[in-house]
């Protein structure tokens, strides 16, 4: 069998970033000698709020041309409350995202075998939490447009501007209608607060339905105002699947969906150039939580689950069955008790990382 050699550009950040990005690596390294059909070449990029501190820039001027070389970059996490929050997503993690063309977000979100849900509907029906949310990744809410003026006196003014393009919507829709059309209940509830908001989100609804006439008959759809959206996600789990929102909205709505399937640290993100110009970044959806930091104890599982999405996005369909592979062995081991405290175990970030290495060499 020839091998493939997968180029990745690891960033861990900062906090338990570092913890879960070494240990992600530990775990594709097991994964590609397992299967014996391809292998990751790994460069990590010390691009941090720790070394911000000390060298007064988190990337260098050549940073996004760095990255460009790569298959694909895992990210870790980052933030640290030495440095104000937006000064390191913003000098880091979103200028990824826009500058790589990530215009897509995607987010699944299920309970996995044996986890805890903290809803007692949903521990019974566990099946009915199965979502996809596809997130709006390069303007909204998060286009960084605005400013301050007189930020220091009595008088002053800030403003923050949302934007919205009909290019922008319009490719996010259809991402979300093809991939609502690939899964088994074939729904897509599209979030809005078109109330409230009467430009951008008006624009965006009108989007969506002219997107949701080409999928007449094929995909089933459905409209949510985001404040509603939030009770029914609690009370009606199973009345939705894939789920379209704003960059803000689905950023909110994916940390309730993660609690309601167990834990912040079990959910993955993957941030997509769908036309694949430019390297895809995969990520846990969780922060650098200093408060657990360097204690050993963060989760791996968004980790590896996000791991398993890269995986399965450089295999364009070759992978995919290794990817299941990996989440095969994640819940195996949490289903043998091997689980961090969030999860209601009492394991460390190590021992749930061996333990799924050799989990995958028992399976692949
Ligand atoms: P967070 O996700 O870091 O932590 C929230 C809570 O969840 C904390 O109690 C933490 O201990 C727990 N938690 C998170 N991940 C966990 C894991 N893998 N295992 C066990 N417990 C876990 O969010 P927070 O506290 O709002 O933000 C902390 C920092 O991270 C901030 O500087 C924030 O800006 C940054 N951040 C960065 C992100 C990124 O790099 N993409 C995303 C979200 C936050
Ligand atoms: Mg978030």
């Amino acid at each position: 069998m020839s091998s493939t050699t997968y180029k990745i550009a690891a960033i861990p950040g900062d906090g338990i970033g570092v913890d879960i990005t070494d240990a992600a690596s530990q775990v594709l390294n097991t994964l590609a000698q397992a299967h014996g059909g391809f292998s990751f070449d790994f460069m990590t990029f010390d691009w941090s709020s720790k070394k911000y501190l000390e060298r007064g820039w988190y990337m260098p001027e050549d940073g996004m041309a760095q990255l460009k070389k790569h298959d694909a970059i895992y990210f870790g996490a980052v933030g640290w409350p030495d440095v104000p929050d937006h000064i390191s997503l913003w000098s880091l993690i979103l200028p990824i995202r826009t500058s790589m063309n990530q215009y897509v977000n995607v987010r699944p979100t299920r309970i996995l075998k044996s986890v805890t849900a903290p809803l007692a509907q949903l521990q019974k029906n566990r099946k009915d939490l199965d979502w996809v949310i596809i997130r709006e990744n390069s303007e909204g809410e998060y286009a960084g447009q605005g400013g301050i003026t007189h930020g220091h006196g009595p008088n002053a003014i800030a403003t923050e501007l949302a934007i919205f393009t009909r290019v922008g919507i319009e490719r996010i829709m259809r991402f979300a209608f093809e991939t609502a059309k690939l899964r088994p209940r074939k729904k897509l509830t599209m979030v809005t607060k078109s109330n409230a908001q009467r430009h951008g989100m008006v624009l965006w609804d009108k989007v969506f339905y002219e997107v949701a006439k080409e999928y007449e008959g094929v995909v089933e759809w459905d409209k949510m105002l985001v404040d509603a959206m939030t009770v029914r996600m609690v009370n009606k789990p199973e009345s939705m699947d894939t789920i379209v929102a704003t960059n803000l909205h689905a950023d909110i709505l994916s940390d309730l969906a993660a609690a309601l399937a167990g834990s912040i640290g079990i959910a993955p993100s993957s941030n997509l150039d769908p036309t694949r110009s430019c390297p895809s970044m995969f990520e846990p959806i969780h922060g650098s939580a200093p408060d657990i930091a360097g204690k050993g104890i963060a989760n791996p599982v968004g980790a590896f689950w996000s791991a398993a999405e890269m995986v399965r996005w450089l295999g364009k369909g070759d992978l995919d069955k290794t990817a299941d592979q990996l989440m095969e062995a994640i819940e195996n081991v949490s289903e043998n008790g091997i689980r961090t405290r969030d999860m209601g175990g009492e394991s460390s970030t190590k021992e749930v990382t061996d333990a799924v290495c050799k989990e995958i060499e028992a399976i692949v």
